[in-house]
């Protein structure tokens, strides 16, 4: 049988017998260290402790939403200051339920910002699940929402959550530049195509107004210089959405390794924030790295 694990539900049924697995071979050396006794209870101690991380990272940590603040000016010397809020990577699937995501609109409702910025990855390989977000339609900004693609958008279906967001009141920012007025000052909202299945560029900007960009993936940057934006927000990553103490995340999918992992950054010179994310992919599980809504105070 071939598995294709770009499907989230099937690799989340693969990491489920994995686990499943681990539990019974964890819990049969319990027994055995109990068992054996003596120095080997230790063995019983240290596998309790290994199921109870396993069970943490699966059913609790996932769901524990964290609030991220940045104040990031994005001229000399600013002005006014502007609330927003970025999220990226939702991911709607099997692994969290519409009422998940209603609480996450609901405390994004509470933040009160004037501006909602989503860095793609709406879906995972499956669209039937995009109704689980339909709680972002409920969310009026006085400056707007605005969203681009992120590579899962793209392997599935990218024209499906383009409509889908658009009927949620959400402006597509891909490779384009729209200028938003907020008390008397200007500033640039550009986004930037997805770098694995399109062509990240900034379209235009006025070198002396201050530029915001939304990017999914950090690697976006390799292509920038500084200059070309005040701040790139960025997603993609899950801040390698299993974490050790002391160590970090193992793995992080792009060309500039673990330190893109997440957090502010500054690439080829232009701030970056890149952000843990919301959802998960191929494993069901997070550890020391909470889902994450950043809110933003942008300076202009
Ligand atoms: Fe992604």
């Amino acid at each position: 049988m071939k598995l294709n694990l770009q499907t989230n539900n099937q690799s989340f049924v693969l990491f489920d017998v994995a686990m499943a697995i681990l539990a019974v071979l964890g819990l049969a050396l319990v027994g055995l260290g109990w068992w054996l006794g003596g120095a080997w209870q230790w063995l019983a101690y240290l596998m309790v402790f290994c199921l109870a991380i396993l069970a943490y990272g699966i059913w609790i940590a996932p769901k524990r939403l964290k609030v991220t603040h940045l104040r990031e000016a994005l001229s000399k010397s600013p002005q006014a200051w502007l609330k927003a809020v970025y999220i990226a990577d939702l991911h709607a699937g099997s692994n969290k339920s519409e009422a998940w995501y209603k609480k996450l609109c609901s405390m994004i409702k509470e933040i009160d910002p004037e501006l909602l910025l989503v860095g793609g990855d709406f879906s995972v390989c499956d669209t039937s699940y995009l109704d689980r977000l339909q709680g972002l339609s409920k969310l009026d900004m006085r400056h707007g929402k605005y969203f681009v693609l992120g590579n899962h958008d793209y392997l599935d279906d990218p024209q499906i959550v383009k409509e889908q967001l658009s009927a949620w009141g959400f402006e597509s920012l891909t490779n384009e530049t729209k200028m938003i007025s907020f008390q008397g000052l200007e500033l640039q909202l550009a986004g930037l195509d997805e770098t694995l299945y399109g062509v990240p560029k900034i379209s235009k900007r006025i070198p002396e107004k201050p530029l915001l960009a939304l990017a999914h993936e950090p690697d976006a940057l390799l292509d920038l210089s500084e200059g070309q934006a005040d701040l790139v927000l960025c997603g993609h990553t899950h801040g390698g959405q299993i974490r050790f103490p002391l160590i970090g995340c193992l793995v992080v999918p792009s060309k500039l390794g673990r330190r893109v992992d997440m957090g502010r950054k500054v690439i080829n010179g232009i701030p970056t924030f890149i952000t843990r994310g919301l959802g998960e992919v191929l494993c069901r599980a997070r550890l020391l790295c909470p889902p994450e809504i950043v809110v933003l105070e942008l300076g202009i």
